[in-house]
């Protein structure tokens, strides 16, 4: 079946987790993504194992619908067959630490000496110029250092890192919008360009509104916050406030387990329809809460008595009451939850898959719908499943060559 990227072929030199989600999302959208490994294995595929022997759950979940190839950089012939695939490729993709790929001898203007056309995307933890360039950088030192954990926790307590991999897949979603936009201008110019995101940059942008709050500090205190903002100057952690417009906060709910909670927007709108359904009349006509200002004012109490009311329900009760009245809501919902989760599940975003060392296992799905380019998950590649495969059929070469450059140790250690 034709896909929305069919015909794109992607030399993908990426590892642990920030560039291989990139590349995923790019094979989902039908490029022929080759997995370009070092002999002894993108380091993932023996992470966290649970199954011995297996490509580690690490691995498989986001090396999907990839060819793997082994090559040995550091030898003379592992090169030749990199360049060879230079020529044949439109996108080159790594994640190398910082000057990894001068040490090969393929800087960028040495690849787009070879192929002025090729597409070269990086991630690195702080790019490649500034005091932090030389910097090594895993997903919690992105969270860290890109204004993330400053703000997430409470007040009162240590910053933390979120469970979304902000730093990581979330640069990879930002590598990925750029490929697409470098192949649209190639489209226009049939020149090729470099395309480097920072980790740092990443979480920054994704950490935009508490640059608004920020700001607004020095202008005085935020009222929305449901902790006193008065004299400070950097955005504090907040708990579960909403960080938005409306007033929002997670409620407890029955029987009180660790994620028996929900998160509930009292949005303008529905404040009378809320009030009415938690205390009736009264609580609907109550002057402390008229408003959003008086809302705002008084939320330790409105929060108290949606608490209350939370306690006699359970999340999915309370999601059913709240939906019926129109209150935005959501359910907190726990890996286990989801993974049986009807919806989840109705819209392939848990998904079966088989693999030959490992048996079933699930990948979460691709969230990118596209109604002409559907994707069909295949399982990852085991460690050099298509080196012969890519040699032949690719680079179009003999058997003889092929042995060649196996005796000369292009693929192994
Ligand atoms: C993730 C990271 C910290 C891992 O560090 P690391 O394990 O020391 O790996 P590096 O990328 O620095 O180095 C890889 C080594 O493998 C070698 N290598 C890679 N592919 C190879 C191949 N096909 N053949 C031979 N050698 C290869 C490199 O030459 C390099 O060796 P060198 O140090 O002798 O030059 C680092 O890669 C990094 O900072 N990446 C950028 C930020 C990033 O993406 N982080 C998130 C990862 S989820």
């Amino acid at each position: 079946m034709d896909k929305a990227l069919s015909g794109i072929r992607v030399l993908d030199m990426t590892h642990v987790q920030a560039g291989p989600t990139a590349s995923q999302l790019l094979a989902w959208l039908g490029a022929d993504v080759i997995k370009f490994e070092p002999p002894t294995g993108d380091v993932t595929r023996g992470q966290l194992r649970d199954v011995p022997d297996a490509d580690s759950l690490y691995f498989t979940m986001l090396n999907c619908n990839k060819r793997s190839i082994t090559v040995n950089m550091k030898k003379p012939e592992g090169k030749e067959v990199f360049m060879k695939l230079l020529e044949k490729c439109d996108v080159v993709m790594e994640n190398f630490g910082p000057g990894v790929l001068d040490r090969l001898g393929f800087p960028w203007e040495k690849v787009h000496a070879l192929n002025p056309a090729v597409i070269m995307a990086s991630i690195k933890g702080f790019g490649s110029t500034g005091p932090y360039a030389e910097f090594k950088a895993y997903e919690n030192v992105a969270q860290a250092m890109g204004g993330s954990m400053s703000t997430t926790g409470f007040d009162d307590g240590p910053p933390l890192v979120t469970g979304a991999q902000i730093g990581d897949s979330g640069t990879g979603l930002h590598l990925a919008i750029g490929i697409l936009a470098a192949l649209q201008h190639r489209n226009r110019t049939g020149q090729g360009q470099y395309v480097e995101v920072a980790m740092m940059d990443s979480v920054m942008n994704l950490c935009r509104v508490k640059f608004r709050d920020h700001q607004r500090l020095e202008r005085g205190p935020m009222p929305e916050y449901s902790i006193d903002t008065e004299g400070r100057h950097a955005t504090p952690r907040s708990g579960n406030d909403s960080g938005g417009g409306q007033l929002g906060n997670a409620v407890k709910c029955a029987p009180g387990g660790p994620n028996d909670w929900i998160y509930v927007v009292v949005q303008e709108v529905v404040w009378e329809a809320l009030a009415t359904r938690i205390g009736g009349e009264a609580l609907a006509k109550d002057e402390r809460f008229a408003t959003i200002g008086e809302r705002r004012k008084n939320q330790a109490i409105m929060w108290g008595m949606l608490n209350d009311f939370g306690s006699k329900h359970t999340k999915r009760e309370m999601m059913a009451i709240l939906n019926e009245i129109d209150v935005p809501c959501g359910p907190i919902m726990s890996t286990e939850d989801l993974a049986n989760d009807e919806h989840v599940r109705g819209r392939e975003m848990y998904v079966e898959l088989d693999h030959p060392k490992r048996g079933k296992w699930h990948n979460v799905g691709m969230p990118i719908k596209l109604s002409n380019s559907s994707v069909q998950m295949e399982r990852s590649p085991l460690l050099g499943e298509h080196t012969d495969d890519v040699l032949s059929n690719v680079l179009d070469m003999s058997a003889d060559e092929i042995a060649r450059l196996k005796e000369a140790g292009a693929f192994s250690r």
